[in-house]
């Protein structure tokens, strides 16, 4: 194979947490054949977007981005430089052709499936033997079996269990860019997190669509949950922290539970979202769960663990959500007290059932009412990060932080904390006495 040393990539990431995961193992594949990151568009030789669909302006702002790159690919062009533009992500799995329609400049597109051939797709592009090339196959092919192992690029590494969605909340275009739900067998996942252990990271965060429907098999065939994982994850010795993300409260089950009680390296928080907390619009939502099933849930972890501290994502201004609704939802608020929380106006994705419900909401009550709810649930953040002033947390330090001489890290909580501290003690869990906090971050000093 040719060997692509003194080229670079560049590679910019949106959307949630599995779109980093991809990118780091796009990056590591792209390294494999010896390229190098760079750290500007401009002095990559290939310019690569992990796309996110979620939000109509998250989907929209790529095209901007997309049109920055070629303007880059043109100047490039005058010095006798060749640029490769990549699209890959859930974008690509949901505009399809119409993405090389809308950006022509696009040399490749692939689908979040299917970046396990970026190697190959590159090389043919660099050696001109294919000129475009669109790939959203949705077969039922791992791509986790096709990438080079991972590798640690720090005290903290994602590792998707999971991908893919069977719930089609009537709102959301996952199950349709990311496809139907696929667990990772146990057996793959323990390697991949014992290689992560060895390489360097600390703290390991589960992902999936909707992690805690985990079913992937053992050795054996034998179909396990997420609360077997865990408690495998936790037997890895470098493995000191876990997290597991994003949850769906019906899948919540007491086994899982359990382990916020019994398994110390679990992290003390908990992201679950509710959407909302009206029956009426979770129901028109499609979600399987009520808000008195979710209260439960919350109550029964709390049982497990009193210090944990819990999140969640809100919509606001789902069709047909009335004012009785939308203070269902505050009542929610007021009563989980969350920690952290993502809050968002609803957006009507083309292919959705609910895009084409009746009831949609104005942008203007939408707007009011985001505000309401954000202003409550940065008072509780707030509040919370107050409260630790004076503790003495946990923190991994995973960067550098604003100043010179700081680090940057997170608590046992995911607060971002900042602390005057030594390189050394980057990738290390170090005890830190909190002395101030805002919104949305702590400093504190090491001890
Ligand atoms: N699988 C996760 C996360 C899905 S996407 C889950 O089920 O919770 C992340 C968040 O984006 C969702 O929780 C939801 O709050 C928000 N979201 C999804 N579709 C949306 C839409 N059409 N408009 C506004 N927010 C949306
Ligand atoms: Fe989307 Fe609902 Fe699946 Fe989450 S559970 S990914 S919101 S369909
Ligand atoms: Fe966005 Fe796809 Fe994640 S739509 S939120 S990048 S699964």
């Amino acid at each position: 194979m040719a060997n692509y040393s003194g080229k670079k990539y560049y590679i910019k990431t949106f959307g949630c947490q599995m779109n980093v995961y991809d990118s780091g193992r796009m990056a590591s594949l792209l390294e494999a054949m010896g390229l190098a990151k760079a750290s500007e568009p401009a002095a990559a030789d290939v310019i690569i977007f992990n796309t996110c669909h979620i939000r109509e302006k998250a989907a929209e702002k790529v095209f901007s981005d997309l049109g920055r790159a070629y303007l880059i690919k043109q100047e490039r062009a005058e010095k006798g430089k060749d640029t490769i533009i990549g699209v890959t992500g859930c974008v690509v799995q949901a505009e399809d052709e119409e993405i090389l329609k809308r950006a022509p400049y696009v040399d490749f597109a692939l689908g979040p499936l299917r970046y396990f051939r970026l190697r190959e797709v590159v090389q043919e592009i660099f050696d001109k033997r294919e000129a475009k090339l669109l790939d959203t196959d949705f077969s039922a092919e791992s791509k986790f079996d096709r990438l080079p192992e991972n590798k640690a690029e720090g005290g903290c590494s994602y590792l998707a269990i999971q991908e893919g969605c069977n719930n089609f909340c009537t709102y959301c275009v996952v199950p349709y860019t990311r496809g139907i739900e696929m667990s990772r067998p146990v057996e793959d996942v323990l390697k991949e997190a014992r290689r992560l252990a060895e390489t360097g990271s600390v703290e390991l965060n589960l992902l999936g669509q909707n992690v805690n429907s985990y079913h992937g098999e053992d050795a054996s065939g034998r179909e396990r949950n997420l609360a077997y994982l865990l408690n495998k994850v936790a037997e890895i010795d470098g493995i000191k922290r876990i997290r597991y993300t994003t949850s769906y409260p019906a899948d919540v089950d007491d086994e899982l539970i359990r382990c916020h009680k019994e398994l110390d390296k679990l992290m003390p928080y908990l992201h679950l979202p509710i959407q909302s907390g009206s029956d009426a619009v979770l129901k028109k939502m499609n979600r399987r769960h009520t808000r008195d099933d979710y209260l439960r849930i919350v109550e029964k972890l709390k049982e497990a663990n009193p210090d944990i501290g819990m999140s969640s994502d809100f919509i606001v201004g789902f069709p047909g959500e009335t004012d009785d609704d939308f203070q269902q939802t505050i009542d929610v608020v007021n009563r989980v007290k969350y920690i952290q929380a993502f809050s968002f106006k609803y957006s009507r994705r083309p292919g959705t059932p609910a895009a084409v419900m009746d009831g949609q909401i104005e942008e203007k009550v939408k707007k009011e009412r985001l505000q309401v709810l954000q202003d409550l649930l940065f008072s509780y953040q707030t509040q919370f990060n107050k409260n630790s002033i004076g503790k003495t947390m946990q923190v991994l330090f995973e960067g550098r932080g604003r100043h010179r001489g700081q680090l940057a890290g997170r608590t046992p909580y995911m607060q971002n904390l900042h602390a005057k501290a030594d390189i050394s003690l980057l990738n290390k869990i170090v005890d830190v006495r909190i002395t101030d906090a805002s919104t949305n971050s702590l400093s504190g000093e090491v001890v």
